[in-house]
């Protein structure tokens, strides 16, 4: 459920026309819904219960400071993947003890200034990190906490580029490995080993390969605890697929805690989950502005003022996205279009053949299901502006990214002395 809904013909955000935001704010806008953000997290959240988790919201689906705070205030952590990340989660109020930093690629820098932020959790995922981490702890004079991430060679998601846990992925060490890896971990006096972590991939739609990632866990911390080592957290991760309409629905939050809770029954051990998708997919809207029709025997191509920069899911995952109008047509018949952006590629191409009420120059759409991986991924590409973001909550809204203008990126820039006129 989303708080995105059309009251006497025009699409709202909670107790905002959208068109009053595209008006006052301009187009291309990310509109995200706080009502949505805070049903998403409860409905996660209590899907568990009795059992008390670590919801961390998985802070690359949607970083800004705004959708950050509203969570944090509602006691979400976060799991992020860079330093950038971490400072974003402090700065919107996320304490640290509910931080986990995960990723392959952390540098020594990065993992010195988790440490000394005294993140939650560390995931760590390769023998050559976990000797870097124990360095710089041993350095600081901190001892973090971590866990392994295993890579369970389970093969899920929506797309090959999404997918994480199949053994050829660059995540995670295998089990054995990672066995290995955690007694050594455990061993070790400059780290305080917790735990395990997996996750295999994004917009996951079915529970199969997640249960079979959760009993490999299992198995795992079994196994050691057996050995006299103990684990105390597994983090789950996310990958909870979201609605995108023409695809089966995913399942609920309810049955893949339900799921969980039956895998994990009779274990005493902390649980944590990542979700990104699940939480800010369905809470966050592009508003763009059709600039013009261009007709074609075929049919016509409907040219919007977003582009591939804005939202490059399309682009690179052949991603599907809903797309309304703001002013609902009274029973005009649907025309197909194809719909496309400004940028100049082929593949800034949104959708081809797509049924919608006949729209002209000037009108507004929203392409829903925007609220994770959109406004993080979009860019400046063709030199246009970076797309600006809105938070409402109920019939307040705020601008909570102003557009960057052209006159901001070229802030960044300098000409060389060289081609300076002397
Ligand atoms: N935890 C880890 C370690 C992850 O790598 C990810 C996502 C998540 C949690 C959150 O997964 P979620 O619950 O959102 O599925 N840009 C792509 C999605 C990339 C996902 C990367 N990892 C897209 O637009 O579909």
């Amino acid at each position: 459920m989303n708080h995105f809904e059309y009251r006497d013909g025009v699409l709202c955000c909670e107790g905002v026309r959208l068109s009053d935001i595209a008006e006052a704010v301009g187009t291309p806008v990310y509109v995200y819904s706080t009502a949505t953000l805070e049903r998403h997290y409860d409905v996660f959240k209590s899907a568990f219960a009795p059992r008390d988790v670590l919801v961390a919201f998985a802070v690359k689906a949607n970083a800004n400071i705004a959708v950050l705070a509203t969570l944090a205030r509602k006691g979400a952590g976060a799991d992020t993947v860079s330093a950038g990340e971490i400072e974003r989660a402090l700065r919107a109020g996320v304490p640290a003890s509910r931080i986990i930093f995960s990723g392959v690629g952390k540098t020594a820098g990065e993992l010195a200034f988790a440490v000394k932020a005294g993140v939650h959790q560390i995931n760590v995922e390769s023998i050559a990190e976990l000797e870097t981490l124990s360095q710089c702890a041993a350095t600081l004079g901190a001892r973090p906490a971590i866990a392994i991430r295993v890579n369970p060679d389970v093969g899920a998601g929506g797309h090959d580029k999404i997918s994480t846990g199949r053994s050829d992925a660059k995540f995670g060490v295998s089990v054995d490995q990672a066995l290995a890896l955690y007694t050594r971990a455990h061993a070790d006096p400059n780290l305080a080993a917790k735990g395990l972590a997996v996750h295999i991939g994004s917009q996951i739609r079915q529970l199969d390969p997640l249960e079979a990632a959760f009993r490999t866990l299992r198995g795992m911390a079994e196994q050691l605890r057996a050995q006299g080592i103990s684990v105390e957290r597994l983090d789950l991760g996310g990958g909870l697929g979201v609605p995108y309409f023409h695809e089966p629905d995913p399942p609920t939050p309810t049955a893949y805690a339900a799921m969980v809770n039956r895998v994990f029954d009779g274990l005493d051990i902390a649980l944590a989950f990542e979700p990104g998708r699940m939480i800010a997919g369905n809470a966050g809207v592009l508003l763009s502005r059709v600039i013009r029709v261009q007709e074609r025997a075929e049919r016509p191509i409907l040219v919007l003022d977003a582009g591939m920069n804005d939202l490059i899911r399309p682009a690179i995952y052949d991603a599907y996205h809903d797309i309304k109008p703001l002013s609902q047509a009274q029973s005009a018949p649907l025309q197909k279009y194809d719909v496309v952006g400004p940028i100049c590629e082929t593949g800034d191409t949104f959708t081809r053949n797509r049924a919608l009420p006949p729209l002209g120059p000037g009108d507004l759409v929203a392409f829903m299901t925007a609220g994770a991986y959109g406004a993080v991924m979009a860019s400046t590409y063709n030199a246009r502006a970076l797309v600006p973001e809105v938070l409402v909550a109920g019939d307040k809204y705020e601008i909570v990214r102003r557009r960057w203008t052209l006159e901001d990126q070229l802030a960044l820039e300098h000409k060389p002395s060289w081609l300076s006129a002397p």
